[in-house]
């Protein structure tokens, strides 16, 4: 290793995978923490064995060392922007957990000050390093679906009313959380939606709050046209009891590829007519991934944030931009908000939004 660095987290909630990941990572000098719970600052600190002098209530105080120089921002959803930039501001190089922000206006300001910074700035997608997306990725760009014709992303999740409630009440708030099942939950899959499928054209959605008292959504359903003329659905809710997996369907006129959770369970296409193919991606993909956070928050995959750590912490080493750069994080985020003025207006949507 060239040279090792000091690698800070703020917000220990999901930062404590991001803590996790880094405690492991090559590349890091120390880790250090910052959370404004004293009590959540010590046992996240005390289970990693974080060195007392490298634990923060003070995010201020985090910036104002040089020898940190990268920060995982892993705050309620709201503050993110603006914590990145003054992160940026102090010439750290920063990885700001999804949604990059809220608003189109405070996302283009995080990635403003990144250019001029001329520091990183990656957001956090950890389903695009899972072995059976990056799998469909490569399928869809090869071009062997042929045409897209329709495809299908659904969010069938389940959250209980304490999960609102805690932790201050941040979720299902606008101001916090800048929406509910799809700006939080569906997020990753919004964003998938749009890597494999291209730009999103327009939306017509319909959303309701079904199931919990917040203000805003837990379920949101979209007609999506792309900009390719295909058209597919989007389904995000927490609504849905017990909670169920994660599907993306996608269709063309050569082929078709359905995954369960990021597993790979349908592969059919027009060139594999003996299905050999078929069979060895379904033996590698169908059974990778595990966990789900379908039910229950705590059961996320944690193996994606570890990759984009290290890939993290490898960019600033080698000097080159993060796998999934922050201005990638605006696409989702966009869609969302169209969903919300569709469902708003009772009208079609298209993007860009003005
Ligand atoms: N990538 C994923 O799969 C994933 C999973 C969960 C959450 N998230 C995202 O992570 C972010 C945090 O969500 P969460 O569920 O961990 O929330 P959380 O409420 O569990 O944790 C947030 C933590 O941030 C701390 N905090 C708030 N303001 C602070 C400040 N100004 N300075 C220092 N600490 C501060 C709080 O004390 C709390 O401990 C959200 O943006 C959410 O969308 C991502």
């Amino acid at each position: 290793m060239s040279r090792e660095i000091g690698y800070a987290i703020v917000g220990l909630g999901v930062g404590k995978t991001h803590v996790k990941a880094a405690v492991r990572a090559r590349g890091v000098k120390f880790v250090a923490l910052c959370d404004l719970d004293q009590e959540v600052l010590n046992k996240v600190g005390d289970e990693h064995n974080i060195d007392p002098a490298n634990r923060y209530t003070d995010f201020a105080a985090v910036l104002a060392r040089p020898d940190i120089e990268v920060v995982s921002i892993c705050t309620p959803s709201g503050l993110h922007a603006d914590m990145a930039i003054q992160a940026l501001k102090a010439g750290k190089h920063v990885l700001v957990e999804k949604p990059l922000d809220v608003t189109l206006g405070q996302i283009d300001k995080v990635v403003q000050a990144a250019e001029q910074s001329n520091r990183f700035l990656g957001c956090v997608f950890q389903n695009r390093l899972s072995p059976g997306n990056r799998k469909i990725k490569e399928l869809v760009d090869s071009g062997r679906l042929g045409q897209l014709v329709t495809a299908n992303f659904h969010v069938k999740w389940y959250r209980t009313d304490t999960y609102y409630a805690n932790n201050g009440g941040w979720r299902g708030t606008w101001a916090m959380d800048g929406g509910g099942a799809l700006m939080n939950q569906s997020v990753h899959t919004i964003d998938l939606m749009q890597w494999f499928m291209g730009p999103v054209k327009s939306v017509f959605a319909k959303t309701g709050t079904y199931n919990h008292n917040i203000e805003c959504e837990d379920l949101g359903v979209a007609l999506v046209t792309f900009e390719n003329g295909a058209v597919g659905t989007l389904i995000g809710t927490t609504s849905a009891y017990p909670g169920l997996e994660v599907l993306v369907q996608i269709h063309g006129t050569t082929g078709a590829v359905y995954a369960k959770n990021s597993n790979i369970e349908t592969w059919k296409l027009a060139d594999d007519p003996d299905r050999t193919e078929e069979a060895e991606v379904l033996a590698q993909y169908k059974a990778g991934e595990k966990k789900s956070g379908g039910a229950d928050p705590n059961a996320i995959s944690t193996t994606g944030h570890a990759g984009q750590i290290q890939d993290m912490i490898f960019a600033v080493i080698e000097d080159r931009p993060p796998m999934i750069q922050g201005k990638e994080g605006r696409n989702a985020v966009e869609i969302i908000l169209a969903i919300y003025e569709s469902a708003r207006t009772g009208k079609e949507v298209f993007l860009p939004l003005n």
